[in-house]
């Protein structure tokens, strides 16, 4: 069994503020970095690291070759990443002294996956396998359509949220893993709980994963509903927290452990993550991880 990220690879322009810009603002920033990121990266080396057999499909520039060796050496199957005549994706983050962050994307060529790569891509893949989407690539809702008509399980992270994500057909979604703002942007609730609910009313067949940050992270399906508290830890950076516990509660719900398992190691991997600069390179690895929660 297989899990195909079909996402987003994006250069990030990492800056360390005293605080985020305000309109009309010019500042100075006190360092800046250039990492490997985008929340499919992320995600896809989170689930790698994790353990889980993981292959990736997205597009890249010449500018962006790199992205596509971050997740060779972190284990990832890079057959389906194409390189076009086109500038990669990128982003423009802001990180303050408390950690957080504020991000700004280009799409760049994430932006120009088209129907064809998608039915090229998921030919390859069969019944059983999964695939784990985001939000910042094209023809997102086609490839949750079709890959669920292949038989594929699919989880979805729909992040950032957006209006467009209103049309697609989430209840077809096995997972739907998403944080506050997202969960408000789809439901129109404002606390945690009144989403749940919403989102269990309307997909009964979906697994709802919904995460609070410094409040922990609830998982709701037709059966139960499960908190996991957040490990407290002194935060550098936040950025690829979100993706790290993605990627660490789908590894291991798919390798058969309960929800409250899958919650709990997906706190402790994010937990890591956040004390340390970057996002791809903030994911801990699953012998990393597993200390801590002995
Ligand atoms: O979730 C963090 C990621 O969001 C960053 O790596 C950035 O590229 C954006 O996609």
């Amino acid at each position: 069994m297989k899990v195909l990220v079909f996402g987003s690879l994006n250069i990030d322009h990492v800056y360390q503020v005293p605080h985020f810009l305000r309109p009309g603002e010019t500042m100075d920033s006190t360092a800046y970095s250039r990492n490997a990121g985008g929340k499919g990266l992320n995600q896809a080396i989170a689930l790698a690291r994790a353990g889980q057999d993981t292959a990736f499909a997205g597009a890249i520039g010449p500018d962006g070759l790199f992205l596509r060796d971050t997740l060779m050496e972190a284990g990832v199957d890079t057959r389906h990443v194409q390189v076009l005549a086109a500038a990669t994706g990128h982003a423009i983050i802001q990180v303050e002294a408390t950690g957080g962050n504020a991000i700004l994307l280009f799409g760049g060529t994430n932006r120009m996956i088209t129907r064809e790569m998608a039915q090229s891509v998921l030919s390859t893949f069969a019944a059983g396998d999964c695939v784990l989407l985001q939000n910042e690539i094209s023809c997102g809702k086609e490839i949750l359509q079709s890959a669920k008509e292949k038989g594929l399980r699919v989880a979805l992270n729909p992040s950032p949220a957006s209006p467009d994500l209103h049309a697609w057909p989430l209840e077809l979604a096995d997972w739907l893993i998403l944080n506050e703002v997202e969960g408000e942007d789809l439901t129109g609730a404002s606390q945690p709980q009144a989403m749940l609910d919403e989102l269990n009313r309307r997909f009964p067949h979906t697994a709802i994963v919904l995460t609070l940050g410094e409040n922990g992270a609830f998982y709701r399906d037709g059966h139960q509903q499960l908190h996991q508290p957040a490990i407290p830890v002194k935060a550098v950076d936040t950025t690829a927290a979100g993706d790290t516990f993605t990627g660490y509660f789908l590894a291991s719900v798919l390798a058969g452990k309960d929800p409250a398992f899958a919650l709990r190691i997906a706190a402790h991997a994010a937990a890591v993550a956040v004390t340390r600069p970057g996002a791809g390179a903030s994911i801990p690895t699953a012998t990393e991880v597993a200390q801590k929660i002995l």
